[in-house]
């Protein structure tokens, strides 16, 4: 449970999307967050309090003039008593009404009194949202240290398609779950790869390996919660990549090296994640292969270039870190790695640990030894994985 812990203060203004707050109430419950309800008047024409006060288990706020609630002053310690006031879904009269410290009503009093971070969801119909007003109430939010999160594009209520959707329940709680991750790549560009290669060996057959991209794209995430800007050069995966990753998706090797030296200049740091595949057919057929009956093809293979290496010699390269999966002999394998790339920082795992699965077992190796963490879902791995990095860019000598 990612949000244990926490006291989340949402706000929900009118729109039809607040009827998604309902699911999103029960999603930051389920991560164990602590939820209390604010509704604006208008909210309460879509849904009714009673929906939120039976999800909560909290009594719902509506009314800004409850005088029978905590001495009349509700709205005051409403936010105070929390981690972070989420407003979802913020309409743009609320965004207008934040943006300019009016307080005129419930949740623009209780935004203006807050003692808080605040996140704000965004939707509204395309127009609204791309009006020149809103624009720059938006502007004046994220100057304010407001987290605005989304809006999506796509179809909308009232029929027409553009920007200004309500992101999806779990999209927000993935967004408020980073909010309260340390911000150690603040900043930074991470340049990364995940998944396997495929390599041709005509239009339908080629070889490839068993790697779902699970612990790639924890690493993505991980890095971006952290606040890098991060560029994810993937492998063919069915997974979908986290929110505010840039995303180029390859095929073979050689495409994925082309696509990491495309993207490699400026980046601070370098995680070859992806299992590529040391070796390619010489020849793919552009031609399905036909059976014969005589005696079977023989597949000539020729080296793949080792994408990491060639990162870490270029003449001024990112901090770069490798992984390293094994059958057996990890320690051993995985330092003959990093002394053969030249890499500062190698994260060895054992094939029936790492891959396909939703947990990992990793174990660090850098100039300091080898540091083994213990069994965990990836993206907590990532997290420790995305701490050690910052160390070393911090220091590049750090001792743990
Ligand atoms: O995707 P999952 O199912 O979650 O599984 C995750 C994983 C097991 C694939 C991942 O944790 C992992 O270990 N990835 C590296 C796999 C591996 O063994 O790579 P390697 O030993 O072939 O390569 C060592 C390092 O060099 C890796 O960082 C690799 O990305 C890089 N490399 C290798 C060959 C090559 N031609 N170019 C490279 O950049």
């Amino acid at each position: 449970m990612e949000l244990e812990g926490k006291r989340v203060a949402l706000g929900v203004t009118g729109g039809i999307a607040a009827y998604k707050a309902a699911e999103l109430t029960r999603l930051l419950l389920g991560q164990g967050a602590a939820v209390r309800v604010a509704m604006s008047e208008a909210a309460t024409h879509f849904v009714t309090p009673t929906t939120f006060q039976a999800l909560s288990g909290n009594p719902v706020l509506t009314d800004p003039w409850d005088a029978s609630a905590a001495g009349g002053m509700a709205h005051i310690r409403f936010s105070r008593e929390a981690d972070v006031l989420l407003i979802a879904p913020a309409s743009a009269n609320f965004l207008a009404k934040a943006a300019n410290g009016i307080a005129d009503d419930l949740m623009s009093t209780l935004t203006l009194a807050r003692d808080c971070p605040l996140l704000v969801a965004p939707a509204m119909n395309h127009r609204m949202w791309n009006s020149p007003a809103t624009r720059r109430n938006v502007a004046t939010l994220t100057g304010d240290a407001v987290g605005v999160l989304g809006p999506a594009s796509g179809g909308q209520a009232c029929g027409e398609t553009g920007e200004g959707r309500m992101l999806e329940p779990a999209q927000i709680v993935e967004e408020l779950i980073a909010h309260f991750q340390p911000r150690r790549l603040a900043g930074k560009r991470v340049l990364m790869t995940a998944g396997p290669t495929f390599e041709a060996i005509d239009p339908v057959r080629g070889l490839t390996n068993l790697s779902s991209g699970r612990m790639g794209l924890a690493v993505a995430r991980a890095a971006r919660e952290a606040g890098a800007e991060v560029t994810l050069v993937c492998g063919p995966v069915s997974l979908p990549s986290p929110r505010g990753i840039a995303r180029i998706d390859v095929t073979s090797a050689l495409e994925m090296r082309a696509a990491v030296m495309r993207h490699v200049a400026g980046q601070d740091v370098f995680i070859g994640v992806a299992a590529v595949a040391d070796y390619r057919p010489r020849i793919a057929s552009d031609q399905k292969i036909k059976k014969t009956g005589h005696p079977p093809p023989v597949i000539e293979l020729v080296e793949n270039p080792d994408i990491l290496a060639e990162v870490a010699a270029l003449p001024d390269p990112p901090l770069c870190v490798g992984f390293a999966a094994e059958t057996r002999n990890l320690a051993e394998y995985a330092e003959k790695k990093r002394r053969a790339k030249k890499i500062p920082l190698i994260a060895g795992n054992l094939i029936g640990d790492g891959f396909g699965g939703e947990t990992n077992t990793l174990t660090l190796f850098d100039d300091d030894g080898r540091h083994a963490l213990e069994p965990a879902p990836k993206l907590a791995l990532a997290r420790q994985l995305v701490a050690r990095i910052a160390a070393l860019l911090e220091n590049p000598h750090a001792a743990r």
